[in-house]
């Protein structure tokens, strides 16, 4: 079963290499997504974060240059999130304080993205 799951969440992660692009902003959904996804496996089942997931997230925390890009970010992540069977929201929001760092905002699926600063 949870090798099943696997295979879903890594045929998800060929799915959202190829979908979307995000012209307007200076960070893109496609750079947030590339970074984050060593951070899925942790969403999905917690244990530890992987040092490649964390690296991904201080490369996403030094990329903020406007609040522009802190809501983009968010509603990406929000959005893909979606998409990930078995997604665990509470895991989610454990990863930065997992790799010693913190999030601009929290991601649940009820967050507005529009209001985050
Ligand atoms: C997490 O890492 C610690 C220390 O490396 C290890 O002892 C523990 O078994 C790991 N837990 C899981 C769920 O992999
Ligand atoms: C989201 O936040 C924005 C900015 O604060 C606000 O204008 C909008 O009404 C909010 N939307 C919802 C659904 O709460």
């Amino acid at each position: 079963m949870a090798v099943s799951k696997l295979a879903l969440v890594a045929s998800m992660m060929a799915c959202m290499m190829i979908t979307s692009s995000n012209g307007e902003s200076t960070l893109t959904c496609d750079q947030v997504t590339v970074w984050l996804l060593p951070c899925i496996p942790y969403g999905i089942f917690g244990g530890n974060v992987t040092s490649l997931c964390c690296e991904g997230v201080y490369s996403l925390n030094a990329a903020y240059k406007s609040g522009e890009d802190r809501r983009g970010a968010c509603q990406c992540i929000k959005d893909r999130a979606a998409l990930i069977p078995g997604m665990d929201y509470n895991h989610v929001n454990e990863v930065p304080g997992r790799c010693g760092t913190k999030c601009p905002f929290k991601v649940y699926p009820s967050t507005n993205c529009s209001a985050v600063k």
